[in-house]
């Protein structure tokens, strides 16, 4: 963080402004299995990195990307970060300000972890800061909502909500926004596995059927009602009865290799519940501890490693405070 000193006539003071920050904003899980475009969680690993500096000509640069291979756009206006802080400044009536943004990918990318959420939620949390906290983080979400919008053709807010409020998430309204944040029971842990294939967020979901049978929409919402009580009571048992998807999950998994054969994995190791993550391919698996978390990360990593797929894993407990100051 570096800080300019400016003289303010109005007090005869001088006032200290900030003017460069970095900001680390954390991967997400959405869907949370039964929860499509409802539920996400923030996870304390991956994440990604913004680099943000105000200068003196007006508007909003891409001056370096690092860690994409040369996947994301720099042009200003197609970039998930600059598009979302330039809508920000827009809004803030502040587009006399200059902005430099360094992006630092930190995580892959189509990965269903929320890529490019994690960026734009950076960029954002950090602008907001950079001009004193105009917005409330929650305030922040529609802007991010832009950003993924841009990603992936729909404006879904299962990753940047989590991301930026931190802790579980449901979205219970997009018309109007109704974001609801949810409690953490006490120990839990996320084991994720990414099978490194890409599963653009865009292609999957084009696959979704946009039709389902009443039958099925009463087993969703029950199972969404149930993980939502079960994050309440802290009732592990519940939270992983209600982990069910049969809307999405059958056809999806269908691009992941080796799904089925790491959800046994997953369940035998004593995992609460296991599933896709976001759109994939990663897939999650929710914990009583870290122990377990590790055991079952390891054990599908070394399957995947068998059938010739190479892998991340990722052991975390849930992310409570959504991006921080680096
Ligand atoms: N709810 C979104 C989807 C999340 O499943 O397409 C994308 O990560």
């Amino acid at each position: 963080m570096s800080w300019l000193k400016v003289f303010n006539p109005c007090s005869n003071i001088i006032i200290k402004i900030m003017k460069e920050i970095k900001v680390f904003a954390p991967a997400t899980v959405a869907n949370v299995v039964c929860g499509f475009d409802v539920l996400g969680f923030a996870v304390n690993e991956p994440g990604d990195e913004v680099e943000m500096r105000l200068t003196e000509t007006p508007g909003v640069v891409i001056k370096r990307i690092t860690g994409d291979d040369g996947r994301l756009p720099s042009d200003a206006a197609k970039n998930t970060v600059s598009a979302s802080v330039q809508h920000y400044l827009q809004h803030v009536n502040r587009l006399d300000v200059g902005v430099e943004i360094e992006l630092h990918k930190k995580m892959p990318i189509g990965s269903g972890l929320g890529s490019s959420s994690a960026s734009t939620v950076a960029g954002l949390f950090a602008i907001n800061k950079l001009m004193g906290d105009l917005l409330t983080p929650k305030e922040l979400v529609p802007f991010a909502m832009k950003g993924e919008e841009l990603a992936c053709g729909y404006g879904h807010a299962d990753n940047v909500a989590p991301a930026i409020l931190g802790g579980f998430v449901l979205v219970r309204s997009y018309e109007p926004l109704d974001v609801i944040s949810l409690p953490t029971p006490a120990g839990m842990y996320a084991a994720i596995v990414y099978p490194e294939v890409d599963v653009p967020t865009k292609d999957a979901r084009q696959m979704i059927r946009s039709k389902v049978l009443l039958k099925d929409a009463v087993t969703q919402w029950g199972n969404v009602a149930g993980l939502v009580s079960g994050l309440f009571m802290n009732d592990f048992d519940l939270i992983g009865r209600s982990m069910q998807d049969v809307l999405v999950e059958p056809t999806r998994s269908i691009l992941i290799p080796g799904f089925e054969e790491m959800r046994t994995i997953a369940m035998e190791n004593g995992a609460i519940g296991f599933g896709i993550s976001g759109s994939g391919p990663s897939v999650f698996a929710l914990t009583k501890n870290e122990e377990i978390a590790k055991k079952i990360t390891k054990a599908q990593q070394l399957y995947l490693q068998k059938i010739n797929i190479n892998s991340k894993a990722y052991v975390s407990s849930v992310n409570a405070e959504g991006p921080r100051v680096l």
